[in-house]
């Protein structure tokens, strides 16, 4: 029977899955074909993360994404993964200057790309932001924990949390968050006991990335899942092994264009007998025999 959505998945759904605990699935796509996919395997969020930084484009870090190609992307996912809640990444630089530019790239993002949440990575230097996009009717995913965006500022991508005074600044900025109007938060690379006090004060979902069984949803990179990616972290799961599959086909066109036992026969296309036979004879008679 086949798993794909029949109806859309939205906030609502979300929130009652907070409520009945039930967990729910998001994972990171950034093109239609693997949208698709996913929405036939029944994936019920989306994540068009600005991870696409590295999986798609090969940058070192998330900071040189502009926002045109996030939203090109964000609108391919969408056409292929249609009643996924689809969250779209507001990159480095696209809600940073002010209030006003924040606002207008967000209505930007959701107006052209068709994405249900936008996801924002943010401190209490936000707040105003999340509260004007929460007015303007936005739903908004704060993004608190590790901030792959402020990697200079955090010297690393490091576990965050850690000490009890910095746990305690990421359950204050949370439930900042909730206060300003956002509508769900992801938490990335914490303690699973951060993780829990979050859950446990806070009235919003929670989607964990790194952060415990305690989040009402997981995410996590798909190209580290089907270990596409060089590393897998720790918390992410072996979904499948596709980079040695994937090699070996590339491989295997390789020897087989060489060989010349490609194409063959089945892959060409046809010509009726007879426009065959004409065509022979007006080429030697326009270019000779
Ligand atoms: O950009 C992204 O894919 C993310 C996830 C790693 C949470 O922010």
């Amino acid at each position: 029977m086949s798993k794909a959505l029949k109806d859309k998945y939205t906030l609502t759904h979300l929130r009652q899955a907070r409520e009945s605990g039930r967990k729910v699935a998001m994972l990171t796509c950034y093109d239609y074909t693997m949208a698709r996919l996913m929405h036939d395997a029944g994936v019920p969020c989306i994540l068009v993360g600005d991870s696409a930084a590295g999986v798609i484009l090969g940058h070192p870090n998330t900071l040189p994404v502009p926002l045109s190609f996030m939203i090109e992307i964000t609108a391919a996912v969408r056409r292929g993964a249609p009643l996924a809640f689809l969250v779209g990444d507001m990159p480095f630089g696209s809600y940073q200057a002010s209030i006003a530019q924040g606002v207008k790239n967000v209505c930007q993002m959701v107006q052209q790309s068709g994405c249900d949440c936008v996801k924002l990575e943010v401190t209490s230097h936000h707040l105003p932001l999340v509260e004007s996009l929460a007015a303007a009717g936005v739903a908004v995913m704060g993004h608190i924990g590790l901030r792959p965006q402020a990697v200079g500022l955090m010297g690393g991508y490091k576990t965050q949390g850690k000490s009890a005074d910095e746990a305690c600044e990421i359950v204050a900025l949370a439930l900042q968050l909730q206060n300003a109007g956002a509508a769900a938060l992801l938490l990335e690379a914490v303690p699973p006991e951060i993780a829990k006090s979050v859950v446990e004060m806070t009235n919003v979902p929670v989607i964990g990335c790194g952060a415990g069984p305690d989040c009402h949803g997981c995410v996590i990179v798909t190209h580290d899942g089907l270990g596409l990616t060089p590393t897998r972290p720790r918390f992410v799961p072996k979904l499948a092994d596709l980079a040695e599959p994937m090699k070996g086909a590339f491989a295997k066109y390789v020897e087989d264009v060489t060989s010349a036992s490609y194409p063959a026969g089945e892959h060409n296309y046809s010509m009726p007998a007879a426009e065959l036979a004409e065509f022979r004879k007006k080429l030697v008679i326009r270019f000779g025999p």
